[in-house]
């Protein structure tokens, strides 16, 4: 195929960054802090800057980072997000082959698309081969966790159109565009927008408070939505038997239930889907995070026909779009991604790791009980949560961002141990290892023996922010509170 170019036309306005210097000479070409500070979210890389955990790291194979200071780090970041890890090379390869031989057009809105095809075909084989009743189930593709909860909020908005209420859970976390955070309870992040969708928000795994609302108020509720295990929550499973009951409930008064497995899907705890795991048979599922392989954004809303058609029927069927879903690009890479998962059994290998990586993690928590307070994981979902740093109240201070620091203490130490954590969204005193699934064993080994070494240097937590500079904790405070 030839490239028809135009001629050259006159010189536009001058761009300060050039694509050439930045692939020649990576970071070293820019002051990237500098302009992540003057043009994006100042504030966040100034702190991460303060906590010096601002980067930028390089890829040294799919698990291992490089800090700029020449550390050698282990990849447990990514909030799930990289099934693979980074530049995972068969995936890699698979795109290189991709741009080069496929023909279709980027974003085929009002046509056919064979890789969006494909990707939906698959991922409705994927959920019915667990949950057969999904055998006929629909897919709306888009570009993010929360755009996928948003779809799943319509949907359900849509089947009962008298129902305009939610039934959510306390530390859920579904995003933050409007309607996702409507389900994210949590002050900071709803305050100023409000009022939001309106939620029932109860306590996570109680079947009783489940019960009670929904024969009081089933008439008015749309869905019931859950995340199978919280994952910005903290790492937290409900009591057994929770989610069964809750599906139970739920189909007796009439209610949907939509599980947003966009951290728990696609073999990270060990299953395909936590939720059908769990014993129950969700009517809509939100994936997003694994399905990009970390390379490209995808997120999914999968429904049972009768709920999808209620948003898209008939000449109503573009009452919900975006212009980037199921672009090619991202559907062929989902799709490889998808494929890379179920032919190496990466749910196998998460529930093997996890037992293994747990196991070992309780044992950590055990040995250092003046720093650690618990061990929590589902597969290749860990959590440890903190001591308070402080046992005692500062005044002026809230209690809550003095707790949130501790984390942020610990994931500095831990980087500094050589392994990259995650902060946890919406649980404070909790830090969160996401490895890749397919982490070599000697690799899941080691970080685990440097989470050991950072518990030993750190045994108690005060530790964490004694080993802090001051100039640096006052950088931080004065970022803060100004
Ligand atoms: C369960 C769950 N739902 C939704 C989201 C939002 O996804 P995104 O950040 O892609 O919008 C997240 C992100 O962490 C999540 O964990």
């Amino acid at each position: 195929m030839s490239a028809r170019a135009p001629g050259r036309a006159q010189a536009g306005p001058a761009l300060p960054v050039r694509t050439t210097d930045l692939l020649a000479q990576g970071a070293s070409a820019i002051d990237t802090l500098g302009l992540e500070t003057r043009y994006g979210n100042s504030d966040l890389f100034a702190i991460l800057d303060a906590l010096e955990v601002a980067g930028p790291f390089t890829v040294e194979s799919p698990w291992e980072l490089r800090d700029p200071k020449g550390r050698h780090l282990i990849h447990a970041g990514g909030y799930a997000a990289l099934p693979f890890g980074e530049r995972f090379p068969p995936l890699v390869a698979f795109i290189d082959e991709f741009l080069a031989r496929s023909r279709q057009m980027g974003l085929p809105q009002q046509s056919t698309s064979e890789w969006r095809a494909a990707l939906s075909a698959n991922l409705v084989a994927l959920l019915a081969s667990e949950a057969p009743s999904h055998a006929d189930s629909r897919v709306f593709l888009s570009n993010s966790g929360a755009e996928a909860v948003e779809a799943a909020m319509k949907m359900a908005l849509a089947h009962r159109p008298k129902a305009k209420r939610f039934v959510n859970f306390q530390r859920a976390y579904h995003g933050k565009t409007l309607g996702a955070l409507s389900l994210t309870p949590n002050e900071e992040y709803q305050g100023p927008f409000r009022p939001l969708r309106d939620a029932i928000t109860l306590p996570y795994g109680d079947e009783e408070a489940l019960e009670r609302t929904l024969r009081d108020h089933a008439g008015d509720i749309a869905a019931v939505v859950v995340e199978p295990v919280l994952g910005e929550g903290g790492v937290v499973s409900p009591p057994p038997g929770f989610l069964a009951r809750l599906g139970e409930l739920a189909s007796r008064h009439g209610v949907l239930v939509i599980a947003d497995e966009v951290q728990t899907g696609l073999g990270r705890t060990g299953h395909w889907f936590a939720s059908v795991a769990a014993g129950l048979d969700p009517d809509v599922i939100t994936l997003a995070k694994p399905l990009g392989g970390g390379l490209v954004p995808v997120g999914a809303t999968i429904a049972r026909k009768a709920v999808y058609k209620s948003l898209l029927p008939g000449v109503a069927s573009k009452r919900h779009s975006n212009t980037f879903g199921g672009g090619t690009l991202a559907a062929a890479v989902a799709l490889k991604s998808l494929e890379l998962l179920v032919e190496e059994r990466l749910d196998l290998r998460a529930r093997e790791l996890g037992e293994r990586g747990l196991a070992r993690l309780k044992g950590i928590v055990e040995r250092y009980p003046h720093l650690f307070e618990e061990a929590r994981g589902a597969g290749m979902l860990f959590a440890f949560t903190l001591k308070p740093i402080l046992g005692f109240k500062v005044p002026g201070l809230p209690d809550e961002d003095v707790q949130a620091i501790t984390s942020v203490l610990a994931l500095r130490l831990l980087q500094e141990a050589g392994v990259h954590a995650c902060y946890s969204n919406n649980a404070n005193r909790v830090v969160r290892f996401t490895p890749p699934l397919n982490i070599p064993d000697d690799l899941f080994a080691t970080m685990w023996e440097r989470v050991e070494a950072f518990a030993a240097d750190n045994p108690r937590s005060l530790r964490l922010l004694q080993r802090f500079p001051l100039p640096r904790l006052l950088r931080l405070a004065k970022l803060a509170y100004g």
